[in-house]
């Protein structure tokens, strides 16, 4: 098949762009489409029905509008609920992100791994059965950030966000005693943005996990057989409100679009 293949990204707003990046690596020569549900964010806020109510309809209009070979979920709060109801109601293949449980367990040397994500991600059915199914013997601290997602955008906006502000959001995943905490899930788009100030912050040395190079892979996968026959038009970057980024941000999107421009 030669055609260039089209990617459509969705998160509630910047975070997305942490596993964008890592699309954007594995396949240089796609077209991009970037959408940051501005208008709904933070959807760690949302009821479950709310969000149902919300993104179904949403991706469908996406669908219509940018024609899509695969759309990435590159949001854990959505993927942990609504994976399902995407895949009835549409016929493009869906790539979600979920919390990376499984990876974190089989690799924690204490079993004692802690998942960090929205308050909507680790109150899911979902998250409870992976842990359930993949927790290989781990003690696992699920913890809901309030205000981390908003953190990390404040942060991409250039905005001064306190280390203060930080510790408090991650301070829950420390758990000390004879096993203590050595593997954190970042189960949040939003927290790998932060990832230097997370470490920096940390009380001791843990490894945090970040799933966005096995969705790039799983991406790349299914695009193997679309080859580009010409190079792809600039990503773009779309938020819902239909704002344009400031030019501070433009400047910090610039590093993750990996392209020389985005519309
Ligand atoms: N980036 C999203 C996630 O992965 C959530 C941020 C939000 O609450 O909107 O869960």
């Amino acid at each position: 098949m030669t055609s260039t293949p089209t990617i459509l990204v969705l998160d509630s707003g910047l975070g997305g762009l942490t596993v964008f990046r890592e699309i954007v690596r594995a396949r240089p020569d796609a077209a991009y489409t970037y959408v940051a549900d501005d208008v709904f964010f933070p959807y760690g806020h949302h009821s479950e029905e709310e969000i149902i109510g919300r993104v179904v309809p949403l991706i469908g209009e996406l669908i219509a509008a940018h024609t899509p070979d695969v759309a990435v979920i590159a949001c854990n709060t959505i993927s942990t609920l609504v994976m399902a109801h995407l895949r009835a109601a549409y016929t493009v293949p869906f790539v979600g992100t979920v919390p990376a449980i499984k990876p974190a367990c089989a690799s924690s040397r204490t079993k004692r791994v802690s998942v960090l994500g929205t308050k909507g991600t680790v109150r899911r059915e979902y998250t409870q059965g992976l842990i359930r199914d993949f927790a290989q013997g781990c003690d696992v601290t699920l913890v809901g950030a309030a205000n981390l997602a908003s953190l990390a955008e404040a942060a991409l906006n250039g905005e001064a966000i306190s280390d203060a502000a930080i510790t408090a959001e991650i301070a829950p995943c420390f758990v000390d005693g004879p096993a203590r905490t050595d593997t954190v899930v970042m189960a949040c788009t939003h927290y790998p943005l932060l990832l230097d100030r997370l470490v920096a912050l940390a009380p001791w040395e843990v490894t945090w996990i970040d799933p966005a190079p096995a969705i790039a892979r799983r991406t790349a996968d299914l695009m193997s057989k679309v080859s580009a026959s010409h190079p792809p038009a600039p990503a773009q970057f779309i938020y819902t409100s239909g704002a344009a980024p400031s030019p501070t941000l433009a400047r910090a999107l610039a590093p993750y679009f990996g392209q020389p421009a985005f519309a």
